[in-house]
């Protein structure tokens, strides 16, 4: 985490020495674009591709996003830092953060990968952290290392791998009895829909996956070459509320009697072919399908529902349950939870309206866009 503020200089040849600690985690390759209040972003080559890459396939849902893209996008420079770690700042940059000779760099959070629970360890909290995925235990155990070990796995962080939905066996075999505070942070890591083998990404040519962790027995491969049209409309409309399920799920069916479907471009292609772009929309034609097959193949919706109640028998009163889901499927088993717990007299719920991401926020994290987060408190 980039965290802090250092003062810096600006050379009479237009040279910025980046601080140390963002070179260690920034990299050597950068771009640097405007950010607000007259500030510059400055982001890694590796989060750039993910900013924009989360800008792709997601729905424009207003003119200002659309804007803010074109202004990131459009004032974009890349630099590469020389052996002291500096680089030079364009002229329209400097003008726009009004730079002549003072500098001053404010880190923030990187995206994803153990960001909140990193934050709740930096507040002198005790995390309990579930994932079903491998991988993302491996990604917090690096990036705690990386901190010199300010926190100790097994003390501090207890990571574990599973289901959340078996969350009260989990606490009991880790010798908690209850908990101050839960919080589901929904859907996909940047870690899994960056690693194109993973299957979740359509524009990257990869096996069709998606499984959330390798124990999981059936792939989208397996729904996509298995189902039959019925049942493929039924999935496609249900996890995806696809307006073309039925073309689509035929399309498929028809397409697999000449070879199997095995591949993320493959599918993306054939759906292509049957949900054409609309003029102005910029959701990829295949989000829906995608987001059908995924919950299936982690069997979301399910977890998401038995998890819940759980949770709140094992949070100690004055506890809190925060929700971040990223699709209306998910945000309504919320909702409608929260809405029954209410009326049980369990407590109240603190988010009238859900909690969403600032456009800033968004600039820096455009997976945020479609991000809610709603919050309970039992008595
Ligand atoms: C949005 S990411 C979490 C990002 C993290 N909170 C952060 O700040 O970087 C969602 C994670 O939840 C995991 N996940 C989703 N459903 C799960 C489930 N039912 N049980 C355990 N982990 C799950 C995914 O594997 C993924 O790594």
């Amino acid at each position: 985490m980039l965290l802090g503020q250092f003062d810096g200089k600006i050379s009479e040849k237009h040279q910025v020495s980046l601080p140390k600690k963002f070179r260690e985690v920034l990299g050597g390759k950068l771009i640097v674009t405007k950010g607000f209040e007259h500030c510059l972003i400055v982001v890694s080559e590796k989060n750039w591709k993910t900013l924009l890459e989360g800008t792709e396939g997601r729905p424009f849902t207003s003119k200002s996003t659309r804007e803010l893209q074109r202004f990131l996008l459009g004032n974009a420079v890349d630099v590469e830092l020389d052996t002291k770690g500096r680089f030079v700042l364009p002229e329209f940059l400097r003008a726009f953060a009004k730079i002549k000779n003072d500098v001053l760099f404010a880190g923030i959070s990187p995206l994803g990968g153990g960001g909140h629970t990193l934050e709740i360890l930096e507040r002198g909290g005790k995390v309990l952290a579930i994932d079903q995925d491998p991988e993302a235990m491996e990604h917090i155990k690096n990036k705690l290392k990386a901190k010199s070990a300010k926190y100790t796995v097994g003390k501090d962080l207890i990571l574990v791998q599973g289901n959340f939905s078996e969350i009260d066996s989990i606490i009991n075999e880790h010798g908690f009895e209850k908990i101050s505070g839960a919080l589901f942070d929904l859907g996909l890591s940047s870690h899994q829909l960056e690693t194109p083998e993973r299957g979740f990404s359509f524009g990257k040519e990869a096996p069709l996956d998606m499984r959330m962790s390798p124990g999981l027995g059936v792939t989208a491969a397996d729904l996509i070459n298995g189902l039959t049209v019925n049942e493929m409309t039924e999935l496609f409309r249900q996890f995806g509320e696809e307006s073309f399920a039925g073309p689509i799920a035929k399309a498929i069916v028809s397409k697999r009697h000449i070879e199997p479907i095995l591949t993320t471009v493959q599918l993306a292609q054939i759906i292509a072919r049957v949900r054409h772009q609309k003029r102005g929309e910029h959701t990829h034609p295949a989000t829906r399908v995608f987001q059908a097959l995924r919950i299936a193949v982690n069997d979301e919706l399910n977890s998401l529902k038995e998890v819940l109640p759980k949770a709140l028998t094992l949070l100690e009163a004055g506890g809190r349950i925060a929700v971040i889901s990223f699709h209306s499927l998910e945000d309504r088993i919320v909702k409608q939870q929260f809405l029954a717990w209410k009326d049980g007299g369990k407590g109240m719920i603190l988010t009238k309206k859900p909690i969403v991401a600032t456009e800033e926020e968004i600039a820096r994290n455009p997976r945020s866009r479609s991000a809610k987060l709603r919050i309970f408190e039992k008595l």
